[in-house]
């Protein structure tokens, strides 16, 4: 021995310095690492496709449109939009052009009320009735929300995976 201790027997020193509890911390934070490896290998080499965008937006200048009302308008403010806002006050509106056709969500812009036999919060008390947009508005929300796609495997698709 030289008496210069290598790396690994610098490694080795502060290991055994450390307490019981950092030891353990720095065990839990390997495994992690690890666990976090193999998921990112599995998924980039496609074995796992759990990465895999499952709700996409088929995007046209006329859907923009919508989507920049929809924004002002504020219904993030109970509905998830392009992934974004409030979960669990109403339905996630990502998926919805599956969901729905372009008819059907027309028809509830134009009239909720009618649309739901009746029983909808978009009554203008506590959502509004969509009275405060123009047709050529409505059409251009129904189109950005039309264009909401969810996939098979999505949670907003309406079938569950088989
Ligand atoms: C105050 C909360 C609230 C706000 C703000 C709101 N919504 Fe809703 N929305 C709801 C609720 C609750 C439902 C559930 C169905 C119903 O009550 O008719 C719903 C349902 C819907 C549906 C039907 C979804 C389906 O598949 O059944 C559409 C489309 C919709 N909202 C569009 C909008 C748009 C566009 C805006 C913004 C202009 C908006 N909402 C703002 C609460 C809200």
């Amino acid at each position: 021995m030289n008496g210069q201790p290598g790396t690994l027997q610098r490694l080795r020193t502060a290991w055994d310095r450390l307490k019981q509890g950092e030891r353990v911390l720095f065990f839990m934070v390997g495994v992690m690492l690890l666990f976090g490896a193999v998921f990112w290998l599995l998924a980039i080499t496609h074995v796992t496709d759990v990465l895999r965008v499952r709700d996409i937006y088929e995007e046209s200048p006329l859907a923009n449109e919508g989507f920049k009302l929809v924004q002002d308008a504020g219904c993030r403010n109970c509905h998830s939009v392009l992934k974004i806002g409030e979960w669990g006050l109403a339905p996630s509106l990502d998926g919805e052009g599956t969901r729905h056709d372009y008819m059907w969500i027309r028809a509830y812009l134009e009239d909720p009320a009618r649309q739901m036999q009746g029983k909808t919060l978009h009554d203008g008390r506590y959502a509004s009735d969509f009275s405060e947009f123009s047709p050529p508005q409505k059409d251009r929300i129904a189109t950005f929300l039309f264009a909401q796609k969810s996939m098979p495997g999505s949670a907003n698709h309406p079938q569950p995976p088989q």
